[in-house]
């Protein structure tokens, strides 16, 4: 529409300067940043984030908005159905556009053909952590208990589909355990329980379990990167731990309603772009041991359709349920 509009300007002669105010009329109101889980878990740590950078930039209110439920496709949802004006925006992660369209047989939106990508924005490692109560201190450990007590042990994800549902699914299919799931609407809920000893073991982002962690009322046994993290130099990965093809890092990322105007996921991806240059940004997300990204729209399209492929694989070795 936007652009019809446009080329209907150029027809009758509409000054440069007129179209400009056209071309940089969002934000109009304030932009809503949907995090499809809970309060408390990375999604939103990471989102009140770009929230932040983002309305400072356009001195516009973008709020972030929390709508959890049946692994974060709820709060999905809602943004393929919204108007595709820019205004409500999906933050999206490896669960929601990469391993949802594989394991919900009937979801109400296709996760490529209604959604317009903006860019990546960042990278959190994951964490293996698990309660204090479990007599497991290594990778090691914790395989020989889950392989002597086979369906014994429970584990906490933020709900099926989400990150650390599949970070633990893929764990078990690598080191052949059988560990029972517990879901939550989010990694904030799912902590309560874990906190409290009525799951043991989790694999999630460093942000919400680093405070646990430095407490005590966590403990950390691995990472889920490639490589160790410059925070915990002492904390191996899963993979040099003897499962070398395990890694999981939950990537993030901004995507808006597919028919959104070009110029506007546009002006939305520079915007990204120029927060990630930040050193402030940059030590913010240092801070919770993540990695800038960024990206142009296509090259985030094309790694979401990577991903799906990718974790299709998985999910059907790992012979993860379908809903
Ligand atoms: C959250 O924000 O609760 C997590 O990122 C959810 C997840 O594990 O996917």
């Amino acid at each position: 529409m936007r652009r019809e509009l446009a080329a209907a300007a150029l027809a009758v002669g509409i000054p440069a300067a007129a179209q400009q105010a056209h071309a940089q009329a969002f934000p109009s109101k304030p932009v809503r940043i949907i995090v499809p889980f809970a309060p408390g878990g990375s999604t939103d740590i990471v989102a009140r984030l770009i929230a932040r950078g983002l309305g400072e930039a356009w001195r516009q209110q973008v709020l972030v908005e929390n709508r959890p439920g049946a692994g974060g496709t709820i709060g999905v949802d809602h943004v393929a159905k919204s108007p595709p004006d820019g205004h409500a925006l999906i933050f999206g992660h490896v669960g929601t556009f990469g391993f949802g369209p594989s394991l919900y047989s009937k979801l109400p939106y296709d996760a490529v053909k209604d959604f317009a990508p903006i860019g990546l924005f960042t990278a959190v490692p994951n964490m293996l952590a698990v309660h204090p109560s479990l007599p497991a201190r290594s990778v090691k450990e914790l395989v020989a208990l889950a392989r002597a007590r086979p369906g014994a042990l429970n584990y906490a994800s933020a709900g099926n589909g989400s990150a650390s549902h599949l970070a633990v699914e893929y764990f078990k299919l690598l080191t052949a355990t059988d560990i029972v799931a517990i879901s939550y609407r989010g990694t904030g809920p799912m902590l309560v329980d874990m906190l409290a000893g009525h799951t043991v073991l989790t694999i999630t982002g460093v942000p919400p379990l680093a405070p646990y962690v430095a407490s005590g009322r966590l403990r950390a046994i691995a990472v889920g990167s490639t490589s160790r993290l410059p925070r915990y130099p002492g904390l191996p990965t899963v993979a040099e731990s003897g499962y070398p093809e395990y890694e999981v890092t939950t990537w993030y990322g901004l995507l808006a309603p597919a028919k959104t105007p070009r110029e506007t996921i546009l002006q939305i991806n520079s915007e990204l772009s120029r927060m990630l240059a930040r050193p402030d940004v940059r030590d913010a997300l240092a801070q919770q041991a993540a990695e800038p990204m960024g990206s142009t729209p296509e090259a985030f399209g094309a790694h979401i359709q990577r991903e799906i492929v990718r974790w299709a694989r998985v999910i059907k070795a790992a012979g993860v349920p379908i809903e």
